[in-house]
């Protein structure tokens, strides 16, 4: 049993509190490898934002959990190094689907975890979150729980078509669960294919397609609930187009892909939504940055020469994402 106090890392109380109060939200982005870590951190430490590192079962099962662990408290003391004295980083299990799993990663030093039992019948969702927080609220790890159900195909997040969160169930979940936080399905969803083209419409402007706008009346309703209680937003990445265009002048072969935009994610940061989530933007970031190299330099097979400027892209697009969308720059509680 390790407890995630002992290598530096926070849990998300305090800073989700300071979020909802600020009108800020918390960046929380996926992490497989060292270069994305890296990246991570440095954008944290260079715009001092507390920062939520999470592993998806996907990327336990690609990186091994016990070496994201170790990476994770490698974390603290590189942003130490780096001249940050107290920095705020959290390590979250992303989309964990059983009691079991939750429990490894409290035992192995999480310092929160989500339940997403947001595919189960209602009151199965309530008994399994429950359990959940009981046993992680024992070692001050806190929990994030999902009513309603998200669209989008992933390697372990799979779902047809969303469901929003009904906002006269929310009161009923958070009093019976004791989670901490609520992730919440408002018409955002996993991967860089959120919205077919026929749901869009077209921006005369830039030629550019344009999604449907979210469901902000579900969050206001959520809100009216439970005033004050931390929101998570899923599936937040924008896809920028720019490294849409990268990838695919560089040999790649994505088409239509759409995100979410960004106007949208500052006026979510503004409310509730304390913790937005964003993985797919990264991987795109890495990709262009990496199929530039592998075309203009052929010749070039040392892995740091392209590994490099993909960290150097990561990092751009991290801070832009916490300077210019989600506010949580210079928000360190010390
Ligand atoms: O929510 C999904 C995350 O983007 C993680 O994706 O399961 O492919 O690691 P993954
Ligand atoms: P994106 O696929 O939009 O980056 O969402 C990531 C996510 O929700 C991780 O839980
Ligand atoms: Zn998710």
């Amino acid at each position: 049993m390790v407890n995630y106090k002992d290598l530096g890392l926070v849990n998300t109380r305090d800073m989700f509190a300071r979020a909802i109060k600020g009108g800020y939200a918390i960046p929380a982005f996926n992490f497989n490898n060292m270069e994305q870590m890296q990246a991570i951190i440095q954008a944290a430490v260079e715009t001092k934002s507390p920062v939520i590192l999470q592993v998806s079962k996907g990327a336990r099962n690609y990186a091994n959990q016990t070496l994201l662990r170790y990476m994770a408290e490698g974390a603290v003391q590189y942003a130490k190094e780096m001249g940050c004295e107290h920095p705020e980083i959290v390590l979250h299990l992303d989309h964990g689907d059983s009691f079991e799993l939750c429990k490894s990663c409290v035992d192995l030093g999480f310092s929160s975890v989500m339940i997403d039992g947001s595919h189960l019948p209602y009151e199965e969702n309530v008994e399994l979150t429950r359990r959940v927080v009981e046993y992680a609220h024992q070692y001050d790890v806190t929990v994030e729980g999902e009513l309603g159900v998200l669209a989008g195909v992933e390697d372990e997040v799979c779902a047809e078509h969303h469901t929003y969160t009904r906002p006269e169930e929310v009161v009923d979940f958070t009093s019976k669960t004791g989670c901490d936080s609520l992730a919440i399905s408002i018409g955002t969803s996993h991967g860089a294919y959120k919205f077919k083209p026929e749901q869009c419409h077209i921006d005369p402007a830039t030629g550019r397609l344009v999604p449907p706008p979210l469901a902000f009346d579900v969050l206001d309703g959520v809100m009216k609930e439970l005033p004050g209680f931390p929101i998570v937003l899923h599936g937040s990445s924008s896809v920028p187009q720019e490294y849409v265009d990268m990838i695919n002048q560089f040999g790649g072969k994505l088409e239509a892909a759409i995100g979410i935009p960004e106007d949208e994610l500052r006026k979510a940061a503004k409310s509730a939504v304390c913790k937005i989530n964003i993985d797919s933007d990264s991987r795109l970031a890495m990709t262009a940055a990496i199929r530039k190299v592998f075309v203009e330099k052929p010749a070039e097979f040392d892995p740091r020469k392209y590994l490099g400027p993909a960290r150097d892209e990561m990092k751009k697009l991290y801070m832009h994402k916490i300077v210019n969308v989600l506010g949580s720059n210079d928000k360190l509680a010390k």
